[in-house]
């Protein structure tokens, strides 16, 4: 008798991909598959990958080689093993995923997956299908029933794709358009989720502050209207969002952060860079100091507010002054942590067709310091949360007997002495040491408001 078939989604890139993962693990439950802990043990792989940047793809490629030997090898056992290619590679060469790796059964982007199940019926029939429409609207549509909580943390997509066309960036062609969900859709799920023990909602889009969704009165809601109403939901104690795009910063959303306590003090708004010659061949329609003005109005409504970027190093024409430029406002804004990377020519995006392409040398060169700076300031922001008290939402037991971890607002990991009875709640803690990644320390003491 063979045992239960299993599937294993593996995903790579942003969190929108790890909600999508987890919406496609759901589904595949829903046809009897259960959760393998790793390919070894699966019959069916679902890749759900990223295309943001050249590496992340070539990774595709060499694990389908390494998938396809497996594939082989149970094939030799006369047992099934099926492959299906999800997520933004998916979406950005369609058909030409299975002419390149032939075991690959089912290509499936990140607007028609919704439809795993159908398509996955025709895949055991023998046919291979690329599907790469965006019926993004059907897709919301066709995902309304609960999510199966995973943790006391959980992400709901509020809104899909970009309309901004960064000239870096293959967003708005692997995700299309910027579409928001609905108010009340979002609402029942994160309403069923926080009855399922879920404390906290991270509300997740490419473009989050850009949200347009239609509320119940027909008309559209804004980002901050929307946080609002999940903060009455009964269960959930915070909220985060991300993630967003200064320009669509409004003084709405910077208020949410003083009038909204349950609102996480933490917002992750990348930059890019801090040249305004780069930020405009980037298509970013903001300079340096529009930037540096909505970092003010935030720690102005919320002193006790922290940042986090993302940046791109060695874009075409990017000279050292344009590089020292942004080190310059990393310096002036001081960020709590920061993703930065290499810029990666993208097929298809503006960029990649320039002729002032930078030297791989400087660019490593530059994503060095630029690194050491950020680093620097994780440390010391780190280091300044010792002696202060924070609110941390417990998530799982710590690493060692009789500790709990959790997470403060800040995205700090956070171990205490505790039981896991703790785990769910939200609690204030008094830091007492700081290591490279984590902090510890003790439960209780009081809220003090600590300007940074
Ligand atoms: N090269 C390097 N980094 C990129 N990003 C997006 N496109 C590229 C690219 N072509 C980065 C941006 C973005 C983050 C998700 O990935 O910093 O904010
Ligand atoms: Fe890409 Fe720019 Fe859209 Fe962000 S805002 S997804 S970087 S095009």
């Amino acid at each position: 008798m063979p045992g239960r078939t299993k599937a294993f989604v593996k995903s790579y890139g942003c969190q929108m991909n790890v909600y999508d993962a987890e919406r496609m693990t759901d589904l595949l439950a829903g046809r009897g598959y259960g959760e393998a802990g790793s390919e070894d043990d699966a019959d069916l792989v679902v890749l759900n990958t990223c295309h943001i940047r050249e590496k992340a793809t070539e990774k595709v490629y060499s694990e389908l080689g390494r998938l396809a030997r497996l594939k082989a090898e149970r094939g030799a056992e006369g047992r099934d093993f099926r492959i299906v290619v999800a997520g933004c590679v998916a979406q950005a060469e369609g058909v030409e995923v299975l002419r390149r790796q032939r075991a690959v059964d089912l290509v499936i982007g990140p607007q028609s997956y919704h439809r795993l199940g159908e398509l996955l019926t025709r895949a055991e029939a023998g046919e291979r299908v690329a599907e790469t429409d965006f019926a993004v609207a059907e897709k919301f549509q066709a995902l309304r029933g609960a999510p199966i909580p995973r943790g006391v943390a959980a992400f709901v997509t509020a809104q899909e794709g970009c309309d901004k066309f960064c000239s870096f960036c293959v967003v708005p062609y692997t995700r299309g358009g910027e579409v928001s969900r609905p108010v009340a859709e979002i609402v029942a799920e994160a309403a069923a989720l926080a009855a399922a023990g879920v404390r906290e909602i991270t509300i997740i889009g490419q473009n989050v502050n850009a949200y347009r969704g239609v509320a119940e009165t027909g008309a559209p809601s804004s980002l901050p209207r929307l946080l609002e109403r999940l903060s009455c939901i009964e269960g959930v104690t915070r909220l985060r969002y991300t993630t967003s795009h200064p320009i669509d910063m409004d003084q709405e959303l910077i208020d949410a952060h003083a009038s909204l306590p349950m609102l996480a003090p933490f917002v992750h708004l990348p930059v890019q860079s801090g040249s305004n010659r780069i930020l405009k061949a980037m298509n970013r329609r903001h300079d340096a100091d529009f930037y540096s003005d909505i970092v003010e109005r935030l720690r102005a409504a919320r002193p006790d507010i922290a940042l986090s970027s993302d940046f791109i190093v060695g874009f075409p024409g990017e000279t050292e002054a344009d590089f020292e430029a942004t080190l310059a406002l990393v310096r002036e804004t001081r960020f709590a942590s920061s993703f930065s990377f290499k810029y990666s020519p993208r097929p298809g995006t503006p960029g990649a067709e320039r002729d002032d392409q930078i030297a791989e040398a400087a660019k490593t060169e530059r994503l060095a310091i630029l690194q050491a700076l950020l680093e620097e300031q994780r440390q010391a922001f780190n280091a300044a949360t010792v002696g202060r008290t924070v609110e941390v939402l417990f998530e799982k037991p710590g690493r060692h007997e009789g500790q709990i971890a959790g997470k403060s607002p800040y995205m700090q990991a956070v171990h205490v002495t505790g039981g896991s009875e703790l785990i769910g709640s939200l609690l204030p803690v008094t830091i007492l040491a700081a290591g490279s990644n984590s902090l510890a320390g003790r439960i209780g003491g009081p809220m003090r408001e600590a300007a940074l």
